[in-house]
């Protein structure tokens, strides 16, 4: 059948939904897929169903795309779709609604305050301690993100979180090794894939680096310690479980140097598949193609 691979969007990730989405749609061509390519930023989305669509590959990124207003759309048409339905999208979507979850679950993840002002920020600094993260609730690719160690930066950290958000979120500062780990959906059935451990210039992973930058690493195999890595994977399962997660998801986890303690931060339900992402780089690693991911990932497509 007719395959849209949705694409663009208009979050604040739009810019990386189009290389995502380009990097899908050659891949599912070249296997002699009937892909096509849908700019939900551009095009109604009524359009899906006069134009005859049977599936679709979700590579939007960001709010409308990944936090369950398409996901529902496309239930009530009865479109399958790739990746977490719509709770599971909503609710990792939101960095609160998934930190309240797995803290009740019992799976590590930073200490954190939800604020809704400059003051409120400046108050976490004082029981969350310094340095401190501030971010947007419900954002990715490390937009509208701040370092905190003063109070006199609480003001400008929030005006940038807010930015993007009005649910603005404080979070302890992990002194950590940034790693990955992507769960795929092979036959029914999740599966961790091996860890990537990332190491950006000046520890800073933010969005140039992320996608443009060609100084940063990435380790897979992870060269951890292989109980580790193991325990990672575990937590990375346990974490896409708690949030009721199918299809493919990936969820990123800091190491703190001081005691090898790994936290989770966040999971992302419709990950990058840009040239620089790291998904297709842990299927790689595995054995598994760009083209043989992207398959994986559209044959577990549900509605
Ligand atoms: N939010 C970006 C696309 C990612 O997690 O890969
Ligand atoms: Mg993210």
């Amino acid at each position: 059948g007719k395959v849209a691979v949705l694409f663009g969007g208009t979050s604040a990730e739009r810019e990386v939904s189009l290389m995502s989405g380009e990097g899908v749609l050659q891949a599912l061509r070249s296997r002699g897929v009937d892909a096509h390519a849908f700019d939900t930023g551009t095009k109604p989305l009524w359009d899906l169903k006069t134009e005859g669509y049977d599936r679709c590959f979700i590579a939007l990124h960001g709010r409308g795309g990944e936090d369950g207003s398409i996901q529902g759309f496309l239930e009530l048409l009865h479109i399958p779709y790739t990746g977490p339905g719509v709770m599971a999208s909503a609710m990792a979507m939101d960095k609160v609604v998934t930190k309240r979850l797995w803290h009740g679950d019992g799976l590590a993840t930073p200490a954190w305050a939800l604020v809704n002002s400059p003051e409120a920020v400046a108050e976490a600094l004082t029981t969350l301690g310094a340095p401190m993260i501030v971010k947007p609730a419900r954002e990715g690719s490390t937009l509208g993100l701040t370092k905190v160690t003063t109070p006199e930066q609480c003001a400008q950290a929030y005006a940038l979180a807010a930015k993007y958000d009005d649910e603005v979120l404080c979070e302890q500062f992990i002194d950590g090794q940034e790693t990955t780990c992507a769960l795929l959906d092979v036959g029914g059935t999740a599966q961790a894939l091996p860890v990537i451990r990332i190491v950006a210039p000046g520890g800073n992973y933010d969005f140039h680096n992320k996608y443009y930058g060609d100084d940063t690493q990435y380790f897979c195999p992870s060269g951890l310690d292989a109980a580790l890595e193991a325990q990672i994977q575990q937590m990375c399962l346990a974490a896409y479980d708690s949030l009721h997660c199918r299809g493919w998801a990936r969820a990123d986890v800091l190491i703190r140097h001081s005691d090898g303690k790994p936290f989770l931060l966040e999971i992302n339900t419709s990950p990058g598949m840009t040239g620089h992402s790291l998904v297709p780089m842990a299927a790689r690693a595995s054995g598994m193609s760009y083209e043989d991911l992207c398959l994986h990932i559209l044959a577990a497509a549900r509605c």
